[in-house]
């Protein structure tokens, strides 16, 4: 145990604190939840080769149900693809708890199949659709993407996935839709947190129709080159890379368009500091800490971060 080196990386800052530990009272909520041994013991505590092989064994039957997806070259990056194993035990999932390292094995219940997605509001053709028909019909390819959460972590993943502008095409928005507003699941039995009546549970996200319809908008179902596992939000879920974490909402189960600017989880309990637009911007601090550089999970490296995490050609147009 004392020979476990902790990368610099995963090493958690007072100024890297999840928001929602301000929220509310850290200690208290930390209580509340009883993580306290368990987000150390998988930090600290245990080996580190016993967890990787647990969280093999969790993923096989994930990577044993691959995708027929084309990797699209158009969308790569030149920096080092972020570990399967690293990206899959240090996530945010605050329906099970807002410990990152122990979101693997609380997700453990949680089924994500059969699953179906309504899409509703402002649109010609409203429909719901079961996420494995939706998945049949759908252009899928393969997208390397950057990642870059508000609290300063960042990664490299091969997504799969679909532009979100194709299901939108499907269902035809009407002219006066302006905004997609997206939800996720609501199961307190299975995601314990969604208890905690202070939070504005369910998870609800939004974008712009003209976000929701830029290129660079997927609604991801794989991973490196598998379906999703549970805690990176199966089976469906969004990724607007040009955007902080938080905006890439998991576990959808309904697509609604409206004419109104969406309420939304982050922004209701922290308008200050969780913006609606929430674009990466390094000339932009968070209210907290700084937002001017950015650490890959799993690795010493620090980077500065780049305006719309590297996506201006694509995006900038829109603001
Ligand atoms: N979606 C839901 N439903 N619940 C969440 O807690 N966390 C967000 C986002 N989507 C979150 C969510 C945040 S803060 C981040 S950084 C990313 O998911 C993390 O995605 P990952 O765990 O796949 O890396």
């Amino acid at each position: 145990m004392a020979n476990i080196k902790i990368p610099k990386g995963w090493e958690i800052p007072e100024n890297q604190v999840t928001p929602e530990s301000v929220y509310i009272n850290r200690r208290k909520f930390i209580k509340e939840l009883g993580i306290v041994g368990a987000g150390a013991l998988s930090l600290f505590g245990s080996s580190a080769c016993a967890q990787d092989s647990k969280v093999a064994k969790q993923l096989k039957p994930y990577q044993t149900q691959p995708l027929d997806a084309k990797k699209n070259e158009e969308f790569t990056v030149t920096r080092k693809q972020t570990d399967e194993i690293v990206a899959a035990t240090y996530n945010n999932f605050y329906e099970f708890t807002s410990s990152k390292s122990t979101v693997w094995r609380r997700v453990e219940k949680f089924k994500t199949r059969p699953w179906e997605i309504e899409i509703s509001g402002l649109v010609e053709k409203p429909m719901t659709l079961d996420v494995d028909d939706l998945i049949k019909q759908m252009p899928l390819e393969e997208r390397i993407y950057r990642f870059r959460c508000v609290e300063t972590w960042a990664m490299v993943v091969p997504w799969i996935g679909f532009p979100m502008k194709a299901l939108l095409e499907k269902v035809q928005p009407k002219s006066d839709a302006k905004y997609v507003r997206m939800t996720t699941f609501m199961d307190p039995d299975v995601a314990p947190h969604q208890n905690n009546f202070r939070l504005p549970w369910p998870y609800v996200e939004g974008l712009t129709l003209a976000e929701a319809m830029n290129d660079l908008t997927l609604l991801v179902v794989g991973i490196y080159g598998h379906i999703l596992p549970p805690q990176h939000g199966a089976p469906i879920r969004l990724i607007v890379p040009w955007k902080y974490g938080f905006k890439s909402i998991k576990s959808i189960v309904s697509i609604e368009l409206t004419d109104k600017k969406p309420r939304t989880f982050w922004n209701i309990i922290l308008p200050r500091e969780y913006g609606f637009e929430a674009n990466v911007n390094p000339n932009v601090p968070h209210p907290r800490w700084s937002q001017a550089t950015e650490w890959m999970i799993g690795s010493r490296e620090r980077h500065p971060t780049l305006i719309y995490n590297g996506y201006g050609d694509a995006v900038a147009h829109l603001y």
